[in-house]
């Protein structure tokens, strides 16, 4: 196993590409917090990842917050005494409508900056300080093909993801040399509770496959291999990189 005895925080675990994470975190050996503001669906993750381990647990936490993310650190301190792998997986499209900068409203601009880009911040400055300690550590941003090249009618979502990739690459410029890891996931279109309303619609359905060369949309345990080839050590001489998972959807 890739992840013996490592301790892994993933946000967001309670579903899609979060949970995917989590439980592929903990096949490889991982102890997992899984972290998320929804109680009821962390508890499900943690059920599954009960499977096969019971090395892992759940801490409420609106990542967004100061308070609670300092909490979520110090439990997973006080529980394992250390923390080698950050995964910040939260992240919201924002309105479902398409929405031009003009249109959109100045309290969804921020909700969606704070949970796509400050929870990254709040999330990364906690846990930077255990890991110059102890001398490495791991950290995964999850970004996405909309942090690489825009897409119409998002821009708060694209602008929060074209920060979470360029901050990727801030972080991996002053922490490698603490040998923290810092790299970046960008998957495609991948079918979560996110993507639901797109993908529930066939003609939408059918708009998003004609993007994607592997011409079929990708299930969560897609970005799961690459989630721990930049956990492991595998992975030891990569940072500031941004993992494109997305079946080839910006090759063209
Ligand atoms: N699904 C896709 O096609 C896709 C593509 C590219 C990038 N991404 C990115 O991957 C990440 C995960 O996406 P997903 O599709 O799995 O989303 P999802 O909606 O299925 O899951 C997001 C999880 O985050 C939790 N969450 C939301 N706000 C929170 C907060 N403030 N504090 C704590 N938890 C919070 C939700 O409760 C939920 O469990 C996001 O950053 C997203 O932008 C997704």
């Amino acid at each position: 196993m890739k992840l013996e005895d490592k301790v892994a925080i993933v946000t967001g675990a309670g579903s899609g590409i979060g949970r995917a994470i989590a439980v592929g975190l903990s096949k490889e050996g991982a102890k997992v917090v899984v972290v998320d503001m929804n109680l009821d669906a962390a508890e499900e993750t943690m059920k599954e990842i009960s499977k096969t381990k019971n090395n892992s647990f759940v801490i409420k936490t609106d990542v967004t917050k100061g308070s609670d993310v300092d909490t979520m650190a110090t439990r997973t301190l006080e529980q394992f005494g250390q923390i080698d792998i950050l995964v910040n997986n939260v992240g919201i499209p924002g309105s479902q409508e398409a929405m031009l900068l003009h249109t959109t409203p100045e309290e969804e601009w921020d909700r969606v900056v704070s949970v796509n880009l400050k929870s990254v911040y709040l999330c990364s400055k906690r846990v930077i300080p255990e890991m110059i300690k102890q001398g490495a550590g791991k950290i995964i941003n999850l970004s996405s093909v909309a942090g690489i090249v825009a897409f119409p009618g998002r821009a708060a979502y694209t602008a929060t993801k074209g920060a979470v990739s360029l901050l990727t690459k801030a972080m991996a410029l002053d922490y490698s040399k603490y040998n923290i890891n810092v790299n970046a996931l960008c998957p495609g279109m991948i079918e979560t509770p996110m993507t639901k309303w797109r993908l529930d619609n066939p003609e939408l359905r059918k708009e998003v496959l004609n993007w994607i060369p592997m011409e079929r949309i990708g299930v969560p345990d897609d970005i799961t291999g690459a989630a721990v080839f930049l956990a492991s050590s595998d992975s030891n001489y990569v940072s500031g990189h941004l993992l494109v998972v997305d079946g080839g959807m910006l090759t063209r």
